[in-house]
């Protein structure tokens, strides 16, 4: 029989608690793999009380005697990727195989330089708030046809001659454009050489590797990172990530035909939070964000920035239902909710007095986009206990069948708190 493929996807501008819902499923997963993004992404796992973060490793990496794969989709900053992986091991916790594609591209020194010149140079008004883990500017060299890929690493021949190419390069924009200092030729391909001799172990061909699990019957599990409205097409560009954090992006960063995917599983936080600039239309700068801040513990990941926090936007989650093809919707941080007396959803907005019902495409109209709310009974009742959706208040209950009415996918698991077992299947 043949496995299957699920994807799990950030829904809203990331942080949903991706990583939270691929380590609840992690039992029934045999590979775990991320398609896309890089060391900007932060993903929360806690297990047994104990809280790890993960950039690049994917989020299965704790379950014994399963394999990780990290795609060619992926932009890999080694120094970063092997700190991940050494502070595994040294807690005995690297208990996954990991296999990283030869042909994903890397963060080199250079890229991390250049997106933090040009996020300064943008200045107030103009800047993307990017994560400065030179994402940006590592795409535009694979796009442009002159990145550096984990294989290239591996012979230094090649990479002499790659780096040579891109250090002139860089270095003029470095110095003539920014006014930095130049990187030594030298120093970048002494420490390249070193990373490619401690990856080279791990490389391999991700798509055979995924293509032969499923034909053995094995399961598999996409791993996005960001959300669908950072997505560099369909997001509110120019405030989005440079990736495809969309389920098909998983086919592309893996290699995997797209009707081979079997569900498409959207993480959805039950309210909305963003990182860095752009529009975010519920956004609550008030009181009621605050508390929604203080009680979701919205503080980012990788960053540490304060996360701007509002409500549940449904013109974005029915753009994201559709932009995915999402079949199945992990709601997560229900337990976020307690205490709150009514509950606004936002159901339309308006701008220039014209009600849009679907999520607008272009920065301006989603920048005057007025939410039009209606407003839910809140609850009192600590959700962190339960296990069942029949321990839940009716509630609670209510906003959760509002969703799935509203949208029309199914709501099959839900999150009442941030460790694995904090976890409410429903149908799944
Ligand atoms: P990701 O990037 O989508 O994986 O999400 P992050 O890990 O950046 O942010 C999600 C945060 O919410 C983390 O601190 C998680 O531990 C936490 N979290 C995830 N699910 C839940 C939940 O159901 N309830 C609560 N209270 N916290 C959650
Ligand atoms: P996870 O996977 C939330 C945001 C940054 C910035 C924009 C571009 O944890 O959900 P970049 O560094 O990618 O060029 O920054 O995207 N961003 C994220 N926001 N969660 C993330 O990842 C993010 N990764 C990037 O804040 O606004
Ligand atoms: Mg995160």
């Amino acid at each position: 029989m043949k496995g299957r493929i699920e994807a799990i996807v950030g829904a809203q501008w990331g942080d949903e608690g991706k990583g939270r819902v691929v380590d609840s499923l992690g039992s029934r997963v045999d590979i775990f793999a991320r398609y896309q993004g890089g060391a900007n992404a932060g993903h929360t796992v806690i297990v047994d009380g104990t809280k790890y973060v993960f950039h690049l490793l994917p989020s299965g990496m704790l379950y014994p005697c399963k394999t990780c794969i990290i795609g060619n989709g992926v932009v890999i900053d080694p120094d970063q990727l092997l700190t991940e992986l050494r502070e595994l091991q040294d807690q005995g916790k690297d208990r996954a195989r990991l296999i990283i594609s030869g042909a994903a591209h890397v963060v080199m020194p250079y890229h991390k330089l250049l997106d933090r010149a040009q996020e300064s140079l943008r200045g107030k008004g103009r800047k993307i708030g990017t994560t400065g883990r030179g994402i940006g500017p590592a795409y535009v060299d694979k796009y442009s046809r002159c990145g550096i890929r984990v294989e290239d690493l591996l012979d230094g021949d090649i990479l002499r001659e790659k780096l040579e190419y891109n250090l002139e390069e860089k270095n003029l924009q470095l110095t003539k454009i920014y006014g930095g200092k130049p990187l030594s030729f030298d120093e970048v391909y002494e420490k390249s050489l070193q990373w490619g001799k401690a990856m080279g172990p791990y490389v391999g061909d991700a798509s055979l590797v995924i293509d032969e699990a499923l034909r053995e019957g094995k399961n598999v599990l996409f791993e996005g990172a960001q959300g669908t409205l950072l997505d560099i097409d369909h997001g509110t560009y120019p405030y989005v990530t440079s990736s495809s954090p969309i389920a098909a992006g998983g086919c592309v960063g893996l290699g995997v035909g797209p009707g081979a995917v079997d569900r498409v599983i959207g993480v959805v936080k039950a309210y909305c939070t963003r990182v860095g600039e752009g529009p975010f239309p519920t956004e609550d700068t008030g009181p009621a964000g605050e508390r929604l801040r203080e009680n979701g513990g919205e503080f980012g990941a990788t960053t540490g920035r304060p996360r701007r926090c509002g409500w549940l936007d449904m013109v974005a989650l029915r753009y994201a239902v559709r932009v995915n093809g999402m079949s199945s919707i992990a709601l997560t941080k229900l337990d976020v909710l307690t205490g709150f007396d009514r509950i606004a959803v936002c159901t339309a907005y308006l701008a220039d007095g014209i009600r849009h019902d679907h999520f607008p495409s272009g920065v301006s109209l989603q920048e005057k986009a007025e939410p039009q709310y209606i407003y839910m009974e809140g609850w009192k009742e600590d959700l962190t206990g339960c296990r069942e959706y029949s321990e839940l208040p009716a509630q609670a209950r209510a906003y959760v069948e509002y969703i799935e009415k509203t949208v029309g996918v199914p709501v099959n698991l839900i999150g009442v708190g941030p460790g694995r077992e904090q976890t409410i299947l429903r149908n799944f």
